[in-house]
């Protein structure tokens, strides 16, 4: 007798393990390379999965296998409930994790200790303040700095994700690193992607394999050792010898690794989004209000999931707008 496949494993035999929540599409940045400058149609509130509902939906996914929920935004913790989401999750049996921009996170600190996490990932890509301001349009770099310390001070292991970008923050490379040699950060790599309105053009991005040559050129290729990666991990590891901290590169664009893919992406308005680059959503909020199963809609999601990039498997495919435009634009994904 044929049995059951389970519910979270793809047509490609991916199991997937990871769900990533977005708990809202607004954010007190304005990253450009997120957020396109026009704005974005938000959803209306009343469209947002509510506390309660984001329970329901994560219990599910996570009697289904997951074993990690990583919360996103725009910026998560602007949300009022945020600790009221945060305890509830707690209950399940099952690692959370947070991606945050840092302005406030120094306010959440206990909380984030109470409920067992361990690592926090911070958005920042630049170490000048005044640099900050021109990306973010914000002036809060102190805080986020002065907080990326808190959170080490509390224990918490901190991901700096830094998005580099040709002729606007490419030339602090060194400086990142050289941060990794004191403090215990791991500072990431991620290669500037295309979404919705975000401008994106290949010569803007700055490919992993150029960071690379960077950093051996100043340091030496004896003192850059590879790090081992954890099986899904998305990001390729690695350390100065005998620095504090790590460096880690995340090549989605010259080099996806989606056959070792185990994330799903619910959007704060309950759709779910089985890649980042997925240019077709299946809307899971409506379906739990009309007060039916959710499994055969996680189902469809998770069979409808394309091998390589949300179908976008070549860097031709991947430069062609037309192919971004039916995506949304990062902010509303929520990394
Ligand atoms: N390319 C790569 N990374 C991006 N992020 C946001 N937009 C992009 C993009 N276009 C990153 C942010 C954040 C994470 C959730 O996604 O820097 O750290
Ligand atoms: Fe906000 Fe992060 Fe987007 Fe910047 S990248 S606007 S911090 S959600």
């Amino acid at each position: 007798m044929k049995t059951k496949q389970p519910l979270l494993t793809d047509a490609f035999g991916r199991a997937h393990q990871y769900l990533r929540i977005s708990l809202t599409e607004r954010c007190n940045l304005r990253c450009s390379y997120c957020m396109p400058l026009e704005g974005v149609q938000l959803a209306p509130k009343s469209h947002l999965m509510t506390h309660e509902e984001i329970f329901t939906i994560a219990k599910t996914f996570v009697e289904n296998g997951v074993t990690k929920i990583r919360l996103t935004g725009g910026e998560p913790l602007i949300r009022k409930d945020f600790d009221r989401i945060l305890n509830q999750l707690a209950t399940l049996p099952v690692a959370l994790s947070l991606t945050t921009n840092g302005v406030n996170v120094d306010q959440y600190i206990p909380l984030l200790k109470k409920v067992g996490m361990t690592s926090i990932n911070i958005s920042l890509d630049t170490l000048k303040a005044q640099r900050f301001k021109e990306i973010t349009h914000r002036d809060y770099f102190d805080r986020v700095y002065k907080n990326m310390q808190l959170l080490l001070e509390a224990g918490l292991k901190v991901k700096v994700n830094v998005v580099l970008m040709q002729g606007v923050n490419d030339d602090e490379i060194l400086d990142f690193i050289r941060l990794t040699e004191k403090l215990p950060y791991t500072i990431r790599f991620i290669e500037f992607m295309p979404f919705d309105g975000n401008r994106w053009h290949l010569e803007k991005m700055v490919a992993s394999e150029k960071i690379m040559e960077t950093i051996t050129s100043h340091y030496g290729e004896d003192r850059v050792v590879k790090l081992k990666d954890a099986p899904n991990d998305t990001s390729k590891n690695h350390q100065i010898k005998g620095a504090a901290g790590r460096f880690a590169l995340i090549t989605t664009v010259t080099n996806p690794f989606c056959d070792s893919c185990n994330r799903i992406r619910l959007t704060a308005n309950g759709h779910i989004k089985n890649c980042l680059f997925s240019q077709t959503e299946n809307d899971l909020l409506s379906l739990l209000r009309s007060g039916k199963s959710i499994e055969p809609i996680i189902r469809k999601a998770v069979l409808g999931k394309l091998a390589v990039r949300g179908g976008m498997d070549d860097l031709e495919k991947l430069k062609n707008p037309d192919l971004h435009r039916n995506n949304r634009s990062m902010i509303t994904i929520g990394g």
